[in-house]
This record gives C-alpha cells, sequence and structure tokens, in this order.
C-alpha cells in the first residue's frame, strides 16, 4: 500500500492533486496539441485527420456541434470562433436533447462530436441518429481508439493526455484550440480571412502557451481570493461574446468541485432574473477583458456593485478602469479576443480548486460525479 501511495504522489508530480496538476500542465498540453499543425509563417493550419473532408467542410452549409457537459462549453467556443472566422452556421447542441427530438439533419450538414473520453453514452447515441440520416461526422476527442473516433468518418484528437480529474481543465483548452485550429482551417480554404489575418493570428496563438505560463504565477493571489470567497452560498460567473462560454464554464468547474451554487450567464442577460439575487454576500465572477464587449461589462460591473455585491474581475493586464471599480481582479496577458477562452479559463479553474480545497472538497473525484458517463 505504501508503495501505491508513493506510485500516485509520482504521478501527481509533486501537486497535492491531479486536478492542479492538469491545470499546470496546460502550456504543454496546449502546444501538443498545436504540434505540426500550425505554420504561423505560411500562414497555415494543416489537419491531417479531417483532409479528406475540407471541401465538404468549407462548402457546409451548417455544422453542428454536439456533446456534453464541459464539452459542449468548448463546443460554444467552436460556434462563436467558427461563425466569426469560417463564417458557417453552427449549433451547438445538448447530445441528450439532440438524441430525442426528432432533429433535421441532411447529408449537408457536419455534425461535430466533442468528448473528451469518447464513451459518453449519450454523445454516442446522438452520432448514430446523424449517421442514420446521412450527416458527415467529425470527433474532437481526447482518449484515442475510444468508440467516439471509432464510429465518426474523421477527426482531429486533442492530445492533452490522460485527463485523472474528473472535472475537466486541460482537456477542454484543447478541445478549444482544436476548435480555433477548425475555425481557421475554414478561414484559410474558404478565403474568409486574409492571409495576412490568418498569418498573424496563428502567430498569436503560437503564444498563448507562454501567456498561460505566465497567468499561471498569479496562482497565490487566486488562492488569496479563494479565501475571501470560500464560504459563499452562491455564485454568478458573468461574460460577454467569447467570454460568455468562459462564465459558464467557470460556473460548472465551481459546482463540480466546490458543491457552492454558481450559475454562468450571459452577462446582458443578468437584468432578467439573476440580479434578483445580488447582495452583499453574492460573489459575481466578471471576464471583463479589454475586447468588443468592454464598456458594456463595465455597465454590468456598475449595476452588480450598486447592489453591494462582491465583484472579482477577470481583466486585461495593465486595466485601470475595472481596477477601480472591482473588489478583487485577475489579470491575464492582453490578447485577440478570439483566444480569450484559452486564457480567461485558467484562472477560474484555480480559483474552483482553491475554494474547494478550502471547503475540505475532494477535488479529484468530487462526489456523485463520474469521469465518463457511459450509461444515460
Ligand atoms: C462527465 C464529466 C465531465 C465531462 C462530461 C462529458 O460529466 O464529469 O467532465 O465534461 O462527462 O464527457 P466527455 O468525455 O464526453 O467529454
Amino acid at each position: 500500500q505504501e508503495l501505491e501511495l508513493k506510485l500516485e504522489s509520482l504521478e501527481k508530480g509533486g501537486f497535492e492533486h491531479f486536478m492542479m496538476k492538469e491545470i499546470f500542465e496546460q502550456p504543454r498540453s496546449i502546444r501538443d496539441c498545436m504540434r505540426g499543425r500550425i505554420f504561423p509563417l505560411e500562414g497555415k493550419v494543416e489537419l491531417g485527420g479531417i483532409k479528406q473532408y475540407t471541401d465538404k467542410l468549407k462548402n457546409a452549409e451548417r455544422i453542428i456541434i454536439i456533446a456534453c457537459g464541459t464539452s459542449w462549453h468548448a463546443g460554444l467556443t467552436g460556434e462563436y470562433l467558427i461563425e466569426e472566422y469560417g463564417r458557417i452556421k453552427v449549433e451547438v447542441e445538448y447530445a441528450s436533447e439532440f438524441r430525442y427530438r426528432n432533429p433535421i439533419i441532411t447529408d449537408k450538414d457536419i455534425v461535430m462530436a466533442v468528448s473528451q473520453s469518447g464513451e459518453t453514452a449519450d454523445t454516442l447515441a446522438a452520432i448514430e441518429i446523424a449517421k442514420e440520416r446521412g450527416a458527415t461526422i467529425l470527433g474532437i476527442c481526447n482518449v484515442v481508439g475510444a468508440s467516439i473516433p471509432r464510429v465518426t468518418d474523421a477527426g482531429v484528437y486533442t492530445h492533452a493526455g490522460p485527463e485523472i480529474g474528473v472535472a475537466s481543465t486541460k482537456a477542454f483548452t484543447a478541445q478549444v484550440t482544436v476548435l480555433t485550429l477548425i475555425a481557421l482551417y475554414i478561414a484559410q480554404h474558404k478565403g474568409t480571412l486574409t492571409p495576412a489575418k490568418l498569418g498573424s493570428l496563428l502567430t498569436e496563438l503560437d503564444t498563448i502557451p507562454d501567456k498561460i505560463q505566465t497567468l499561471l504565477q498569479d496562482n497565490d493571489l487566486i488562492e488569496d481570493i479563494a479565501s475571501k470567497i470560500k464560504n459563499a452560498p452562491n455564485c454568478l460567473f458573468l461574460g460577454r461574446g467569447f467570454g460568455f462560454p468562459v462564465a459558464l464554464e467557470g460556473a460548472l468547474k465551481l459546482k463540480e468541485i466546490s458543491y457552492i451554487h454558481a450559475e454562468g450567464y450571459p452577462a446582458a442577460e443578468m437584468k432578467h432574473g439573476p440580479i434578483a439575487l445580488i447582495d452583499e454576500q453574492m460573489p459575481v465572477i466578471f471576464i471583463a477583458t479589454k475586447n468588443s464587449s468592454y464598456e458594456k461589462v463595465i455597465s454590468n460591473i456598475q449595476e452588480v456593485k450598486a447592489r453591494k455585491g462582491i465583484v472579482i474581475a477577470i481583466v486585461t493586464q495593465g486595466d485601470i478602469k475595472v481596477k477601480n471599480m472591482a473588489d478583487y481582479c485577475i489579470e491575464i496577458p492582453d490578447a485577440d479576443e478570439a483566444f480569450l477562452p484559452l486564457l480567461a479559463t485558467v484562472p477560474l479553474q484555480l480559483l474552483s480548486y482553491h475554494i474547494a480545497v478550502k471547503r475540505g472538497c475532494n477535488v479529484d473525484q468530487p462526489r456523485n460525479l463520474a469521469k465518463s458517463v457511459t450509461v444515460e
């Protein structure tokens, strides 16, 4: 048994939990995911796994992304990315809903299934339905040779390496990376981005792992913030645009491992409900980086402050405006807004981790949850 314990601590690479190890692995896992796929100098993306389907992809009228849980949130970033750069209409569906509602699908559709494990029962069943109706099925999976990659027509592996923590971290950022690559791949072949713009986005994408490395240095600061809000009964996560899927994922991470009730919402929707919940006990986590929705998010922050909510903001390095309003700020390096999900998610993973540890929760194996849900 002592040997087993030693083995486990070796596997955790010096970290107390797998989740922390996996959060810190992200600069490497994202680099692994992009290796041999991006060529910034040539302004080119290569995705060998789906090469045969390039024409089909670029001519698709619609892409439907199906997934569950955290993978669904990655899918939502895919919608924003593919619509912005590839200019193809995207729908993101929960696999469990899709499979039971007689969906309209034709052989002109491309269905992308996103799954870390490649074994999720609902996602597999949804694929079968889409297949029967003639759609082309592409997989975005982490576990090589799992059931989903075996039933799809083609796909792109995320190459994040084994993920042990039940709450997904590095697999999520790898899924987002693949979806970013797919969006840029479509743009390259459709010509929806100029070669210069494509080249500059790829050059910047290449720097994201280093930027994540930098923001991981804020771990202690994030731990301090965690101790301030660890006893909150509820938490709200708000973001707009590319920050919206980040807010959803931030809330899911927190509820999964700390058992604090958390909701993610589009910041502008706050006034249609969640604003009623805000009082001096409610931490509200804002994705408030400098991008196209910055000013709008600032007004949302003012609305929360006016109701005495506790504001924690993810801001762009050097920001002053939000800092003057928020109770706590976490800075992240500046980047094109398309890369916001990759950067802004990481401090939220750390925040959830520290809150859960401080509450004495089992972060690697939260109650009632399974790593892979192979039954309905
Ligand atoms: C479970 C896991 C989540 C995961 C979801 C989908 O709920 O706990 O972390 O996001 O299943 O799993 P998949 O393997 O399809 O990505």
